[in-house]
This record gives C-alpha cells, structure tokens and sequence, in this order.
C-alpha cells in the first residue's frame, strides 16, 4: 500500500482526481492519509472532509523563517504514514529541511510545459496568462520530483494541449486542468506505487510502457 500525503491551498481539483481514481480503482493500492492545507477555509479541505480523510492546517504566514515552517510542516505530517508526498495546487515554498525529510518522495503538478512559464509568481492563472501574452500554440501540465527550487527538479510525466485562439486564461487554464493536470497527476502516482520512476540525476527513466 502507497500511503499519500496531499499538500494543497486552494480549490482541490486535482486532490479530488486523485480520491476520485482511488475510488474507481484506476490507482488500487494506493490510500490518502492526511491533508495538510496552507490556509483555512479552502475548497480543498472540504473535499478532503467529504472523502473522510484527516486535514491539517499549516501556514506559511504564522512562521517567521522557512526554517520554523519547515518544521512546522515536518510535525504536521509525522501524524501519519507518507510513502508519497503530493503538492496538488499547493503554493508555498517548501525549504530544504522539508525536502531533505522526503527527498525524492515529493512531487508536484505544475500548469504548463516546463520550464517554460515557472518560477516564482508563476502559479495558479498566471502560466496560462503568460502562455496567451507569448503566443504558443501548445501548453500543458508537467508532473516532476520537487527539489528545494520551484518547479525546477526531474520531470516524470507531461501532457500537451492546444491552444486555442479565442482562449481566455481561464478557458485554457480549465482545459489544461481537465485534460492534462487530472490525467497525469493520478498517472505518475500510479508509476510511482508500482516502483517504475528512477531518477538519473537531472531527469527520469520510467521502466516499461506508459
Ligand atoms: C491548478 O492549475 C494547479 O496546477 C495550480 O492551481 C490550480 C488549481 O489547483 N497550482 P487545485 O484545484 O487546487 O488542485
């Protein structure tokens, strides 16, 4: 059994994939142990209530350095069993103590192609505004093993999508989460449960078909 932790902070949509495949069996031996969100009163919390799994609230604002929130985050998540650790439209940094606690046993999705529109300030709506405001023709989501920079350690899965040229941010942003975030995240949880990632320094190798 692949015990997740789940790190989010604002609508859920892609912990609710995640319960959602578990539930219809697509990631068998695989259970979400805890929640832990960076602030109250997210939708992602409520999803986790209404799916019966324990949430916690940690936040980067009651903690003076990244350090103390490191550790924070540390407590938070020895309540429970955390073979994967998943940042699932989750937005504060995570230090190096934290990183080094689970090293190479976190990962992320991030809403575009990297490492194209990443890095700090780019998260939430912005990748698509800054994928519109470049002209691309393709974006999409990236899942990758999370390091102490963002959006920066070994990629596991990507999924393109067309972009269209009466897209608005938000209209790609909902294609991008619907057909590419939703697909790959419960994707490289599922390669990850059956022991088929393995990191070579800057990137992956992923054993058999996907
Ligand atoms: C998603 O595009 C996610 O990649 C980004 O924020 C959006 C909402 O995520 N970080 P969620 O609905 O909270 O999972």
């Amino acid at each position: 059994m692949l015990d997740l932790v789940v790190l989010v902070s604002g609508g859920g949509t892609n912990l609710q994939a995640i319960i959602d495949r578990i539930a219809d069996g697509t990631l068998a031996g695989v259970r979400i142990a805890g929640v832990v969100a960076s602030r109250p009163g997210t939708f992602a919390e409520e999803r986790a209530r209404r799916a019966g799994i324990p949430c916690r609230i940690v936040r980067r604002g009651d903690y003076g350095d990244l350090s103390a929130y490191d550790r924070a985050m540390i407590q938070a998540l020895s309540a429970w069993p955390a073979g994967l650790v998943v940042l699932a439209g989750f937005l504060s940094l995570l230090g190096p103590e934290f990183v080094a606690r689970y090293a190479n046993r976190i990962i992320n999705i991030h809403p575009s192609l990297l490492p194209a529109f990443c890095g700090p300030g780019l998260y939430g709506i912005r990748p698509h505004e800054a994928a519109l405001e470049y002209g691309v023709r393709v974006t999409g989501a990236t899942v990758h093993f999370v390091d102490e920079h963002y959006d920066h350690g070994p990629i596991i899965l990507q999924k393109a999508v067309p972009v269209r040229q009466d897209d608005t941010p938000q209209s790609l942003q909902l294609r991008v989460m619907q057909e590419a975030e939703q697909v790959i995240l419960p994707q490289a949880i599922a390669l990850y449960a059956a022991g088929r990632i393995k990191t070579n320094g800057r990137k992956t190798i992923i054993e058999g078909d996907y």
